[in-house]
């Protein structure tokens, strides 16, 4: 029989207040169990003409302040944010029958923190942040291959490729946090954390 805590969850939800502990407790079991990318999340933006759109990306940090993610900042999901700074993530490990969803404020991490990750990248990783004009039509497959070579030779100082400046982090404050877990029968366990005036307070929800 399955522990339980004490809201009658199973015990995976554990006993706590803070959700960003819960969040680095299932992410490190979805590290140790998910066969590729378990920091792959679904990204919900909005445009100024109210539609919704969404797509993965990878979440290389998070703490107590949010979750961060790196683009191009002149990408579909880039001019998004700029004009309509909220989003939400969906995770779904399904090695595990989890998910996680979180929604709030985004705002753009520092130049210093964005060189910090932008340095630790593989060099073809940056040559390729340099070389694509995300979400942008191309004209063939040939004239993004031909300035990828053009930046290799530009920067061939495989050490020294400096931070393009269209490239950075976001930072996605949540003001909601929920996990989810599946039951047999739909019969679903979700643990809803939402912020009211700086705490977080914390409900389960109906499947
Ligand atoms: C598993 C996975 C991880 C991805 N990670 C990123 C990422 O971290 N950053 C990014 O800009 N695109 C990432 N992409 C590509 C995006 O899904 C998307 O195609 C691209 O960012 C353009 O999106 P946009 O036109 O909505 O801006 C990833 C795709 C997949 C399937």
């Amino acid at each position: 029989m399955n522990k339980k805590n004490n809201l009658g969850l199973d015990v995976c939800f554990m006993n706590e207040d803070d959700p960003y502990a819960l969040f680095k407790v299932w992410m490190s079991e979805a590290e140790k169990n998910e066969i590729n990318d378990p920091n792959a999340v679904a990204l919900a933006t909005v445009n100024e003409s109210n539609q919704p759109d969404v797509r993965m990306v990878l979440l290389k940090e998070f703490s107590n302040n949010g979750f961060i993610f790196f683009t191009n900042l002149n990408s579909k999901k880039g001019k998004d944010l700029k004009k309509i700074p909220k989003a939400s993530m969906c995770f779904h490990w399904k090695s595990l029958l989890r998910q996680v969803r979180i929604s709030g404020e985004i705002s753009l991490i520092t130049d210093q923190e964005a060189d910090q990750y932008f340095y630790s990248r593989p060099y073809l990783s940056k040559i390729g942040a340099w070389s694509s004009n995300q979400s942008k039509p191309m004209e063939t497959r040939d004239s993004f291959l031909n300035k990828v070579n053009e930046y290799k030779n530009k920067f061939s100082d495989q050490n020294n490729v400096p931070r393009p400046k269209h490239w950075s982090g976001f930072l996605l404050s949540p003001n909601r946090i929920e996990f989810w877990k599946d039951v047999e029968g739909r019969l679903h366990q979700r643990l809803e954390y939402s912020k009211v005036s700086n705490s977080w307070k914390k409900q389960i929800l109906y499947p």
